[in-house]
């Protein structure tokens, strides 16, 4: 394969198999490297390119989110992700992930004010909880709720209208936090607490965590400073996982709420939302600064099937930009609730100094990602390790309708289908049960 410019500038990639060439375009974003355009490799060369994993394929154009993961840079609608954590409000950064750009303040206000008159659920939506385990797994009940949100806006399924898929958008982003409190104060056996819209999202989320209906209750604002940069930093994070399942569901023009339960399912996974919750077993289960060494050769140890988790990325292979903003918050919320010499913490610590100086880790690029500090904070505020994952989902959920929404209005949208390499057996004559 070869790369040139032809003379009208266009660059395009030649690629040769088995006698036969083809010519294809080079697409250039704004940031980042060129991607060849393969589209017409099949009909013009009968072949397909082979990508487990979409690892090295753009499988959508979008303008929502820029990673460059070498040198450590997310940027959102072009905004550096530690500006946005230290200086905007999670509202902003929804504003600004689902429209494009900031608001001023008459839009910061209308949209607040928007946001707020949809935290409510559906009262018959009370019920379901009822059918769940008290020991459920809280993104269980979140992964069923909001699929079955649904069941209660059949007008979202019409997603050809814009004014539909705003309001779609809205009242998930505005319901999610209700729905994931609730879930926690169902696990815990104790009354809901509605949303209370004189708060802001982060501190409504927190207060109906942990408010209870005898006593009256304040939130602190460092932590609710803290859950804003929480949100912020796990807000949207470009084509992983989840939101890739939210496209792909979403392609079929399946109901947002769906598509949106369909997120939450995919970020369950250890390997991707679930390695916060996984970072306090793993710190819990290596009980004492003495028992590193041994956890660090089991984990160089390939057979062993044991990971640090918190460290590596798919993307980022110098540093998680997310998660130095990520160790100052914990230092201020440790400070906050005068928490010192936290056992936890201080592992934490002695895992990272040791990581970060191992060749095993230094050779292969493993660094701490965002999930390393962000359960210690989570658990310094009082929130039990099983809702880690359903508080990133939380945040996570503007960042899919972001995409979710890009997705649709694109022209030309068409439904994900991607191909095989089939290695199953070639045609054969079927034989009758009595002959085999
Ligand atoms: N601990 C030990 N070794 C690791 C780790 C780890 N956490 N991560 C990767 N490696 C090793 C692999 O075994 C592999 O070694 P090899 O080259 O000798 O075979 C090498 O590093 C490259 O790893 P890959 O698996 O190719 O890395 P990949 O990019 O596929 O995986 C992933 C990224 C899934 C995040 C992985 O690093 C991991 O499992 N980390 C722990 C879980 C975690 O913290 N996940 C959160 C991700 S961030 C998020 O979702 C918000």
């Amino acid at each position: 394969m070869s790369v040139s410019q032809n003379e009208g500038k266009q660059t395009t990639a030649t690629i040769s198999i088995g006698g036969k060439t083809a010519e294809m375009p080079v697409m250039s974003g704004t940031l980042g490297p060129d991607v060849i355009d393969i589209r017409k490799l099949p009909s013009q060369l009968d072949v397909f390119t082979f990508d487990p994993g979409y690892g090295e394929t753009a499988s959508c154009t979008s303008k929502v989110t820029f990673i460059d993961g070498d040198k450590g840079i997310l940027l959102h609608r072009g905004y550096p992700i530690a500006q946005l954590a230290e200086e905007a409000s999670f509202e902003e950064v929804i504003y600004l992930l689902l429209n494009g750009e900031l608001p001023n303040a008459t839009e910061y206000q209308q949209f607040r004010q928007s946001l707020t008159n949809h935290t409510l659920l559906h009262e018959q939506i009370r019920n379901f909880f009822n059918g769940f385990r008290r020991d459920a797994h809280p993104m269980a009940i979140l992964c069923g709720t909001v699929g079955a949100l649904s069941a209660f806006y059949p007008d979202a399924s019409d997603i050809a209208l814009p004014e539909n898929r705003q309001l779609a958008a809205m009242r998930l982003i505005a319901k999610v936090p209700t729905i994931t409190a609730w879930a926690y104060k169902y696990t815990q056996g104790e009354a809901f607490i509605y949303p209370n819209n004189s708060l802001n999202y982060a501190e409504n989320f927190l207060s109906m965590m942990f408010a209870r209906e005898v006593e009256p209750y304040k939130v602190n604002p460092v932590l609710a400073r803290a859950m804003n940069r929480i949100l912020i930093l796990h807000a949207d994070h470009e084509q992983n996982a989840s939101t890739s399942t939210v496209r792909m569901a979403g392609s079929t023009g399946a109901n947002p709420f769906a598509c949106i339960a369909a997120g939450i399912a995919a970020l369950w996974g250890p390997a991707h939302g679930g390695a916060n919750e996984a970072v306090l077993k793993m710190l819990a289960h290596i009980g004492r600064k003495e028992n590193i060494p041994a956890f660090i050769a089991q984990v160089k140890d390939k057979n062993s099937g044991v990971k640090l988790m918190g460290f590596g990325h798919r993307v980022y292979k110098n540093f998680d930009p997310r998660a130095k903003i990520m160790e100052r918050t914990c230092h201020e919320v440790l400070g906050e609730l005068g928490i010192k010499d936290d056992p936890l913490l201080e592992l934490a610590i002695e895992l990272e100094k040791i990581a970060l100086n191992d060749p095993y880790f230094v050779e292969r690029k493993l660094y701490p990602n965002v999930d390393f500090y962000s359960g210690i904070i989570l658990k310094a505020m009082g929130i039990p390790t099983s809702m880690f994952t359903p508080l990133f989902a939380l945040a996570r959920t503007t960042g899919w309708v972001s995409q979710w929404k890009e997705m649709i209005e694109e022209p030309g949208q068409r439904i994900s289908r991607p191909r095989q390499l089939y290695l199953g057996a070639a045609q054969r004559d079927f034989v009758a049960l009595d002959k085999r």
